[in-house]
């Protein structure tokens, strides 16, 4: 497993990434800085993960974006930069201090015209979504509570466009994801994703391993079906 020494290594060479690929962004570190100033816990992506997914959004041509897990905004904020003025980033967050906090966050971007931040549990969300024919979504960004992956991977596929692109963060878990009977909520909220993503008939799926700031984990990516 990752010790002090590979995170000091992965942090170093994604200062280099940084300084080489991203230019200085002062709307994502003013989020950065409200987010801390506000409390919000630092378990967003990365600078480098977020243009990860803002290349991806653009290269697939994303006009329609859902993301579960809003936080202070962060990775929205990558993602909605990828949309057409006419484009539109729904996120979906449980807690209002966080929505509250990504609002602002947003709006600072400059964005505030295509995101919607949507309050309330993600699962009630997502089935009024459905109930209300919201959709098709070209990329699904999947970053909330983990034991839920497999829930959330169901519904983002029922709203999901066919060939569209789903990510579920975090199912690496420095390792742990490989512990077949462990308690931890997370690591089988992992598990249960990889079990879904394996059963859904008709999709195209692989994981990604990442390491850097953040340490090491990964993403699952789908092509829907
Ligand atoms: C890992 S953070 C999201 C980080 C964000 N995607 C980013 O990179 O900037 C997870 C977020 O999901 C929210 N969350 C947790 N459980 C949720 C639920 N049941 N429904 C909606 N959001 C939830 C948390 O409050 C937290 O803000």
């Amino acid at each position: 497993m990752a010790d002090a020494a590979d995170l000091s290594a992965w942090s170093a060479v994604d200062g280099y990434i940084a300084d080489s690929l991203l230019d200085a962004d002062p709307a994502l570190e003013a989020a950065l800085a409200r987010n801390a100033a506000e409390g919000l816990p630092a378990i967003d992506v990365s600078p480098a993960q977020g243009r990860f997914l803002q290349v991806l959004a653009g290269l697939i041509g994303a006009r329609r974006i859902l993301e579960v897990g809003t936080l202070g905004g962060y990775s929205g904020i990558c993602l909605a930069r990828a949309l057409p003025p006419d484009g539109r980033l729904i996120s979906l967050e449980i807690d209002p201090r966080h929505a509250g906090v990504a609002r602002a966050n947003i709006a600072h971007a400059g964005l505030g015209d295509r995101v919607e931040v949507r309050l309330g549990p993600a699962l009630q969300s997502l089935a009024a979504m459905e109930r209300d024919v919201e959709g098709p979504f070209d990329l699904v960004f999947i970053d909330a509570d983990k034991p839920n992956n497999a829930a959330y991977f169901a519904q983002a596929l029922r709203l999901a466009r066919p060939g569209a692109a789903i990510l579920i963060d975090n199912v690496i878990r420095g390792g742990r994801v490989l512990e077949s009977h462990g308690r931890d909520a997370n690591v089988r909220g992992a598990r249960a994703a990889f079990a879904a993503v394996a059963e859904a008939s008709g999709c195209l799926a692989t994981a990604l391993q990442m390491v850097g700031v953040k340490g090491w984990d990964g993403l699952i990516i789908v092509q829907a079906r």
